[in-house]
């Protein structure tokens, strides 16, 4: 959670923090804020409650006729303290000197209070101020602000993970980093150097960077760039060059992100498929490392949390099915602290698009620990879960602003699909079916019309909806239901539907949206009586059915693919019934309340 950025050397450093926290905005746009300095001492420091634009519109008021050519920037996703101006970042020292901006949670912030800072004013309720005002505290003691930066680190509780950007007043242009299991990278240009919690939120200024280590601390000037590692050691990181199209995040004519990523996914099962087989239709891109060690296990554990937790519950049936290796799938966040008994040759699966939920990655800490193999899926290659795991494959979802995940949901279920074929065999041609569902999913996508119009029916003034499916069906309800709840706040369950008559059934009311997945044969006719229940007591059915098992008064026809791979057409009305409810009610689709795209925090 929490986006950085900072630059440093660059003419006008505040244009390019304002478009970086745009693109940052995914980690958390609560409150925002900036920090700019310039060789000549001048500073000024601007927060805003809410949106970046927000932010944007005081900055660019407040320093007319001022161009700091350093700077650092932040947009903030609450953990300790309201969302005011006061908690927003940079937070700074009680003597204006040094200011901060910080992505992560102090665990031991009240004991360093007690311990360092009696007697300190606090101007804000956040754990980040009391990092600053620590600094200050050893610079005032007599250290150098390096050394000063490197104490405040090393006092920290060791769960601590965290991204820190520090700048001193008196050396204004220079910005002290250090990260711990918290994205940063610094971005080089020989027309100043940038740091940043991701790259893309820098392309306008570099595509060089240089990924820092947990535990390093960098110092960053407007010419060079000094790393040292956890032990103090000055190292040399090689930068590498992003390959990624500027375009490939901005949302072109679209005018939400959501919808541009909707309607990428024919794409995406394009690009996937291309990725990993060859021209003659051979797998390729699966090290046989990583298929000799899953080999070796007598289960396979997927973990993960929300959309890519419901990805897993599709995959699951892929590696039982073909690979024939039993599979479970476990909420990262409960897995992390009550590990259920394990088989005696586990194998792990970690899915992500970020690769940095903060709940995966404490459970592959607990598993690494325990010595057990662990695999990541992830879509942001080089993120932490996908360098701490013993192995990693990229989804190749491209990537993915909107906070509701739609492509990598699609995106994990193919590579899933594609890594149990390298396993076992499905029975059928895999590639094949593959190009087929790109065909549809771009079919589906092309049907939006219809998918408004049932959201804006179904929906309107509505405060609860469900999703009901059988097997296969019901993973893809709990992903659906996630879709409508998270950005519409209609409240949605999903469900299996054997369920509904367990309890449930008792809150349709007359008109009650219940939307049915209905792909999948064996138990077709089940869910027709559950559809015809819930009707029978005043829900407004709504029925999304495979071709061959479609009747008259389904609302919509599926196209139809191998039944296994059903769930990649079904969720995708579900998606745009999300996004069309959501834009009926005159709500920002791609930044929902509450929520952060890349959950850092556990
Ligand atoms: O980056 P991850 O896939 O690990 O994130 C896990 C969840 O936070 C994420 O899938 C979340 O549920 C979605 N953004 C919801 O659309």
């Amino acid at each position: 959670m929490c986006g950085i950025v900072g630059v440093t050397g660059v003419g006008d450093a505040l244009p390019y923090l304002l478009q970086g926290l745009q693109k940052l905005e995914y980690r958390g746009y609560d409150s925002a804020g900036v920090y700019l300095s310039d060789a000549s001492g001048k500073d000024a420091l601007i927060k805003e409650k809410g949106r970046v634009s927000k932010l944007a519109e005081k900055a660019i008021a407040e320093t007319k006729g001022f161009k700091g050519t350093a700077g650092i920037a932040h947009t903030r996703w609450a953990t300790h303290g309201n969302v005011t101006v006061e908690n927003a970042h940079p937070q700074k020292s009680a003597d204006n000197r040094f200011f901060l901006v910080h992505n992560g949670v102090i665990e031991n912030y009240k004991e360093l209070t007690d311990t360092y800072l009696q007697g300190v004013h606090f101007v804000s309720e956040t754990d980040t101020e009391v990092a600053v005002q620590l600094v200050d505290k050893f610079s005032k003691d007599g250290m150098a602000t390096p050394d000063a930066f490197r104490k405040m680190i090393s006092l920290l509780d060791g769960n601590s993970a965290y991204g820190f950007l520090l700048v001193d007043h008196e050396d204004p242009e220079t910005l002290y980093v250090a990260k711990k299991k918290s994205p940063l990278l610094v971005g080089v240009s020989d027309h100043g150097n940038a740091v940043t919690s991701d790259a893309a939120a820098m392309i306008d200024l570099t595509k060089d960077f240089i990924e820092l280590r947990d535990g390093d601390i960098a110092i960053v000037k407007p010419k060079s760039v000094t790393i040292y590692d956890e032990a103090g050691e000055q190292v040399n990181r090689e930068p590498f060059t992003l390959e990624i199209d500027p375009e490939d995040t901005d949302k072109g004519a679209y005018p939400y992100y959501m919808l541009k990523e909707i309607d990428e996914q024919a794409v995406v099962a394009r690009n996937i498929a291309g990725h990993y087989y060859d021209d003659e239709g051979n797998l390729q891109g699966i090290a046989p490392e990583i298929t000799d060690a899953i080999k070796k296990a007598d289960r396979l554990y997927i973990v993960a949390a929300g959309t890519s937790y419901h990805a897993g519950l599709i995959g699951k049936r892929y590696f039982e099915q073909w690979a024939k290796i039993p599979t479970e799938v476990h909420i990262a966040s409960e897995f992390a602290y009550d590990q259920p008994m394990l088989s005696d040759k586990p194998f792990f699966i970690f899915l992500s698009q970020s690769g940095e939920t903060a709940d995966s990655r404490e459970v592959l800490d607990n598993v690494k620990k325990q010595g057990f193999p662990a695999l990541t899926l992830a879509n942001v290659m080089n993120s932490t879960l996908t360098r701490e795991a013993d192995f990693a494959l990229p989804v190749l979802a491209g990537p993915e602003i909107a906070v509701a995940s739609t492509k990598a949901y699609t995106a994990q279920v193919l590579v899933q699909a594609i890594l149990a074929s390298a396993l076992g065999n499905p029975g059928f041609d895999l590639k094949a079916e593959l190009a087929k569902v790109a065909v549809e999913i771009q079919a589906i996508t092309d049907e939006k019309e219809s998918f408004k119009k049932i959201a804006e029916s179904a929906l309107k003034n509505q405060h609860s909806a469900f999703y009901i499916g059988r097997g296969l069906d019901a993973a893809v309800a709990l992903e659906a239901a996630l879709k409508l709840k998270e950005i519409s706040y209609i409240q949605t369950e999903g469900f299996a539907a054997g369920e509904l008559k367990h309890g449930t059934i008792s809150l349709i009311e007359d008109g009650t949206p219940v939307f049915a997945l209905l792909t999948q044969k064996k138990t077709a006719g089940l869910l027709r009586g559950e559809v015809a229940q819930v009707a029978a007591r005043g829900a407004n059915t709504i029925v999304f059915a495979s071709e061959s098992l479609a009747k008259d008064g389904d609302a919509y026809v599926l196209p139809e693919v191998n039944e296994l791979l059903m769930p990649l057409l079904a969720v995708i009305p579900a998606q745009l019934i999300a996004y069309y409810a959501t834009l009926d009610r005159g709500l920002d689709v791609d930044r929902p309340r509450n929520l952060a795209k890349s959950v850092t925090v556990q």
